[in-house]
């Protein structure tokens, strides 16, 4: 697998606040990571690629220069959300924005906690562009997350680099920590636990910090991987192993949830990678999972560590005894599409029974889906999503603007074809 997308925007942009040079083998060929590396480039970080490593000159915590023109983030919220935070402790003014769908997309989550740390921020009534004018030092803060999100998490933990004390974020449901991960690999004191409430979990960080430069080797990407993993766990007489991919705990609810349907997946660890726990996935088509039964529903902790699989979890669901029901997941309305929407209507087309709420939806199963022609909108995940489904239905379907899979995995239709046996 390429290497994966979260990881690698947290590798480029710390690389870059760091002294030294840092080396980062494996970096994600996505569109959205090129845009972390070019807005970087802007902010006066040099940053070349060779044999295939990216490598990084960090210019340390505040020595980014003003760019000279708006910051194009892409279709990348991730790039937005977390380079706001960077952006937030530097003594200048910039602007990022984004593409169409990333301009619609809520920003009043990274506005609150930046302004209260003491940064300015103007903004279309909550959406890009945002216009930040930094501070030096901000102030320190302790914030607990309104929304379940490892974005504004890392935006607020990335200012608080430039901080003067300490940035503690309190979150309910523990989201993707690599950020924590990365900055302890680079040197940054972290302190990560749980919080005062049953369920609750902290990070804090002490500012402000000055890091020094690492070789980092970016481990496979778990959610591109789970494309492979349905397909395999789907498509009878099916066997796959991928090895080097990330398996952070805070990443794999996918598998716990295919193993609760009855897939036969498994994870078998190897080396820690930065800090980033890392393992070979194995997975086969053994039973007939349309005889597991009975509904698996999804929700809480679950939905939140499998955010970005759920449209492929609804995908996996029409085909099991029972179907699926997705709830708590009114986030995922807030992706890159509204992803309870164009998972509803594209499963319907291929001829599922498909009930919509407002915070997510229940698929029935086991349904023989037909080929139809898809309407990913131009989102990354849909489109990988239905092309799995598009195996495993009769006939031919037609994935319209199938090319945004370079967002996050332009190898996707040809790795794929790789591995299919005609
Ligand atoms: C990401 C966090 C998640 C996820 C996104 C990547 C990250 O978003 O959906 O694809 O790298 O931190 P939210 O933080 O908005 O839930």
């Amino acid at each position: 697998m390429p290497g994966d997308k979260s990881i690698s925007h947290r590798a480029a942009m710390i690389a870059a606040l760091v002294n030294g040079t840092s080396r980062i083998k494996n970096y994600s060929t996505g569109a959205d990571c090129a845009a972390t590396v070019s807005c970087l480039r802007q902010l006066g970080v040099q940053i070349e690629t060779r044999d295939g490593e990216l490598i990084v000159q960090g210019v340390g915590t505040h020595g980014m220069s003003a760019p000279v023109a708006p910051l194009d983030c892409g279709n990348s919220g991730t790039t937005m959300r977390l380079l706001a935070g960077i952006l937030a402790g530097q003594n200048f003014t910039s602007v990022l924005t984004g593409d169409e769908s990333l301009r619609s997309r809520p920003m009043q989550r990274i506005i609150e906690p930046l302004e209260m740390m003491g940064a300015e921020i103007s903004s279309d009534k909550g959406l890009a562009p945002l216009k930040i004018l930094g501070r030096k030092p901000l102030q320190p803060i302790e914030y607990k997350l309104l929304v379940a999100s490892a974005q504004v998490k890392s935006c607020i933990l990335l200012a608080g680099l430039s901080a003067g004390g300490r940035t503690k974020v309190v979150e309910a449901v523990p989201t993707r920590d690599h950020t924590e991960r990365m900055l302890r690999w680079f040197g940054a004191n972290i302190a990560m636990g749980d919080g005062s409430l049953e369920g609750e979990t902290f990070a804090a960080v002490a500012g402000p910090v000055i890091l020094d430069a690492r070789e980092i080797r970016i481990p496979g990407d778990i959610s591109s991987a789970t494309y492979f993993i349905a397909a395999a766990a789907l498509l009878k007489g099916s066997s796959l192993e991928i090895t080097n991919v990330g398996i952070n705990p805070t990443r794999t609810a996918f598998i716990k949830a295919l193993k609760q349907m009855g897939c036969a997946v498994d994870l078998v660890d190897s080396p820690q990678a930065n800090n980033e726990p890392c393992g070979t996935i194995r997975v086969s088509a053994e039973g007939d999972l349309s005889q597991t039964g009975p509904l698996c529903i999804l929700d809480g902790n679950l939905v939140v560590g499998a955010i970005d699989e759920l449209p492929l979890l609804a995908v996996v669901g029409s085909q099991i005894e029972g179907g699926i029901e997705i709830r708590n997941a009114q986030e995922l309305r807030l992706k890159e599409s509204d992803r309870i929407t164009t998972t509803g209507q594209n499963l319907r087309a291929m001829g599922a029974e498909v009930d919509e709420f407002d915070d997510g939806l229940r698929v029935s199963g086991p349904t023989k889906l037909r080929g139809a022609q898809i309407n990913s909108r131009g989102d990354h995940r849909i489109a990988m999503a239905f092309t799995v489904a598009a195996l495993v239905a009769d006939g031919e379907s037609e994935i319209e603007e199938s090319d945004c899979v370079a967002i996050s995995f332009p190898e996707f239709f040809q790795l794929l074809d790789s591995v299919v046996e005609r």
